[in-house]
């Protein structure tokens, strides 16, 4: 981390878990843990249903809230999809865009994703864009350049000062859900290797200023190492964000 250039950011990602009927005492827990001290920006992203439930049951609590995932597309004819405006309107401040599994399973690229991301920034709704090798990716020793490509691809043509505004969370495919961490020295090459990317693709005050996140099994017990590497401006939790007292604690590492 280096909180004098870039904010770091704690980030829960529920995926397609939890149900309204936890989220008052999931809230309250996260309140008493959090307590007031502002080390970092907390956001958690939830189910687009639950987002305004959880908005309600946070109030006095200084996390935000995030969506999962965000249309390509304005507004209009699109069935079953929610637009960046939408997303906005209902208080929502983050949004992942183009996590592996979106990828994976929703056939989704780097360009959709690209798009995905504008639609985000221009209603003001801040991007969480992930990055990542699979394991035969990384076993081929192509990991740099396929991080480098999706970077490149979904970031083409993006204006310096809009960058600015994304944060990146690199997460190796096969550490999410695994309980295979990357080591703390791989993370901090990969986040150091998407910096040195992101001075190539725009400049150096852009790479220096732009959140990088880990993501991939971190917990409690590995995200103090994980978080000081110099790189590494914050995680993207599943599993562990589940439960609040569990992601507390991370936020907690996140302060040393
Ligand atoms: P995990 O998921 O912490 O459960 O590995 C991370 C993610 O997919 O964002």
């Amino acid at each position: 981390m280096n909180p004098k250039y870039r904010k770091t950011v704690i980030a829960g990602n529920w995926k397609m878990n939890l149900l309204s009927s936890r989220l008052r005492e999931y809230a309250a827990a996260l309140k008493e843990g959090l307590g007031k001290e502002k080390g970092c920006e907390v956001v958690l992203c939830v189910p687009a249903i639950m987002a305004v439930p959880l908005l309600r049951a946070l109030r006095g609590c200084r996390a935000s809230v995030g969506a999962q995932d965000v249309s390509a597309q304005e507004a209009g004819a699109f069935t079953g999809e929610i637009s960046a405006a939408q997303l906005r309107d209902a208080g929502v401040k983050y949004v992942i865009v183009g996590h592996s599994e979106r990828r994976a399973y929703h056939g989704e690229t780097d360009e959709l994703i690209g798009r995905k991301l504008r639609r985000a920034l221009q209603e003001g709704v801040t991007p969480i864009f992930c990055v990542g090798e699979t394991l035969p990716q990384r076993e081929a020793g192509a990991e740099r350049e396929i991080v480098r490509g999706q970077l490149k691809l979904a970031l083409a043509g993006l204006e310096s000062a809009a960058m600015r505004k994304v944060i990146v969370a690199y997460e190796p495919v096969w550490a999410i859900g695994t309980g295979r961490p990357a080591s703390p020295t791989q993370a901090q090459e990969m986040c150091r290797e998407i910096r040195a990317a992101l001075r190539e693709l725009f400049d150096a005050r852009t790479a220096r200023a732009v959140s990088v996140l880990y993501g991939g099994s971190m917990n409690p017990s590995n995200a103090p190492e994980l978080l000081a590497q110099p790189d590494v401006d914050g995680g993207l939790i599943g599993g562990a964000s589940l439960d609040p007292r569990k992601f507390c604690e991370i936020v907690e590492a996140a302060k040393l």
